[in-house]
This record gives structure tokens, sequence and C-alpha cells, in this order.
């Protein structure tokens, strides 16, 4: 077992001695997205603080556990908070939670985040559909000795984003009346945000969207063969296109107030999951 695989079954095992729940779905929570889990009945949490050898995220509005439950009839686990690259892990240590996850039985990863836009399909409060991803710019989470056991060493990213489950979205979006968005997202390391001429690259690139995690963790996830469907919060325009300097106080602002709308449409879309 090579060290990678070792780190994820140090985990699981600790994960084990704490609960015996199979999720069906792995959620992650994206900054000012974390209350959907505080209102599931959860029937087990873990903070990542209890997990030996589990890195921990440190951004304020990151809360770092793992929320597992039923939504309808579906069994999940969330994550509420999830680890950046910029925090200074290795990009494996990123994308651990989420083989994780997949270690303990969930199939679909459902991604989350709060990302800038770029493009102009989209403005600050709406929500996006992700079609497609540039991971170009951030080191993949699958560099070094690949663990067959997870999956092939060259994966094909042909359908990162699942054709059915984003037909699921689309249409649970329209019952729903929640306006949705579809677009293309890139992932840079961050933690700064994007100059306005990092912005007019990236536009250039064909994204819609900016934000500092969730591709890679896509990666990981078709690797390992999990179905991958993401929803980015637009919580404002990238690289400074309004009057004043962004902040992460304003991203997590808008976060909160798009926050109801998108916690209806990712509850209703994880009910009709299974
Ligand atoms: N850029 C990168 N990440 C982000 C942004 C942004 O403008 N907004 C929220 N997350």
């Amino acid at each position: 077992m090579n060290e990678m695989q070792q780190k994820v079954e140090n985990c699981y095992k600790q994960l084990r001695e704490k609960t015996d729940f199979i999720p069906r779905v792995a959620l992650i929570l994206g900054s000012g997205l974390g209350a959907l889990a505080d209102e599931l009945e959860a029937e087990a949490v873990v903070p990542y603080s209890e997990i030996e050898g589990f890195p921990v995220s440190t951004v304020a509005g990151h809360k770092g556990r793992f929320v597992f439950g039923k939504i309808g009839k579906t069994p999940v686990v969330i994550m509420q908070g999830r680890v950046h690259y910029y925090e200074g892990y290795a990009m494996s240590d990123v994308v651990l939670p989420t083989r994780l996850m997949r270690r303990m039985g969930a199939e679909v990863l459902f991604l989350t985040n709060a990302a800038g836009g770029v493009s102009r399909k989209v403005s600050p409060g709406d929500l996006m559909l992700l079609t497609d991803q540039i991971s170009t710019f951030v080191p993949s989470p699958l560099i070094g000795e690949n663990v067959e056991e997870w999956g092939t060493r060259f994966p094909s990213m042909d359908t990162i984003y699942d054709k059915k489950l984003r037909e699921l979205i689309q249409e649970t979006a329209k019952e729903c009346q929640i306006p949705l968005q579809e677009g293309i997202y890139l992932q840079t390391t961050g933690p700064n945000y994007e100059s306005p001429a990092e912005v007019r690259m990236i536009s250039s690139l064909g994204a819609d969207a900016v934000g500092m995690s969730t591709a890679v963790e896509a990666v990981a996830a078709v690797h390992m063969g999990m179905r991958v469907c993401g929803i980015s919060c637009i919580t404002n325009m990238a690289g400074g296109s309004s009057e004043q300097p962004l902040s992460h106080e304003e991203v997590s602002a808008i976060a909160d107030r798009t926050a109801p709308l998108f916690q209806k449409l990712v509850t209703q879309v994880i009910e009709k999951m299974i």
C-alpha cells in the first residue's frame, strides 16, 4: 500500500470507530453554504480535528466537520468546510477527504463553492451549474504513484460533470423556479483574488467563473469512478469589477444571502438521487 492509500485507510479506520453510516452521496459545502448541514437531523457528526492525519481547514466560515444523515431517503455525508490548496497542504491531502468519502461508500460527489463571476452569463447572487472545468493552473491531485485500486493512471476527463445529474439538477431547478445558469469553472491556487488582467485571461480561456477549490476534487472523484456534479454560488464579479476592493466578508455575505435558494435546490436534488 502506498503512503497516500495508507493515510486514507488510517482515517477510514478512525471514522469507522465513530460511525458505521454508509453514505450514497458525498456533499461538499463551500464558503457560506454550510448552514444546510446544521438543518439536517444528523445521525453522526465527526469534527475533522478528531481524525488524526486528516487535513484541517483553517478558513473563517468553514466549520470543519463531517455530518452524516439522510436527506429524504438518501444517505449523505456532508463536509461542512473543505480543505484548500492555499492552506499549504499537498494536493493529495486536499483530495484526501474526497477519497475518504468514496472509501465510506459514496458513489456521487456533489460539489459546491462560492465563486467569482467572469463571463456575462453570470451575476452576483446567481447559482451556476458546472458543465466543465479548467484545472490547468493547479497541480493535478493524481501526481505521484497511481493507486490502481482507486483508478487508472491516465483517466479520461471527457465528462467530468455527469450528464444525467446535470439534467436532474436543471429539472429540479425548473420545478422549484430557481434560476440556474450553466458554465465552466476555473480553479486557481488562491488565496489572493484575481487581478483584472488575470480575469481577462481567464475569460479569454472560456471560463465563466473562478474559484479556489472544486476542480481537483472533481478530478480525484472521476479518477475513482464517482459520478460528479457541482454548483457555484456566484458571490461577486471577479477581479474588482465593483467599486470596493473584493473581500472575504463580501463573498461570505452574498453566499449567506443566496444560501436559502441554494439549500432548497441541493436538498431537492439529493432527495431524488436515490
Ligand atoms: N475569485 C476567486 N475565488 C472566489 C471569488 C473570486 O472572485 N469569489 C469567491 N471565491
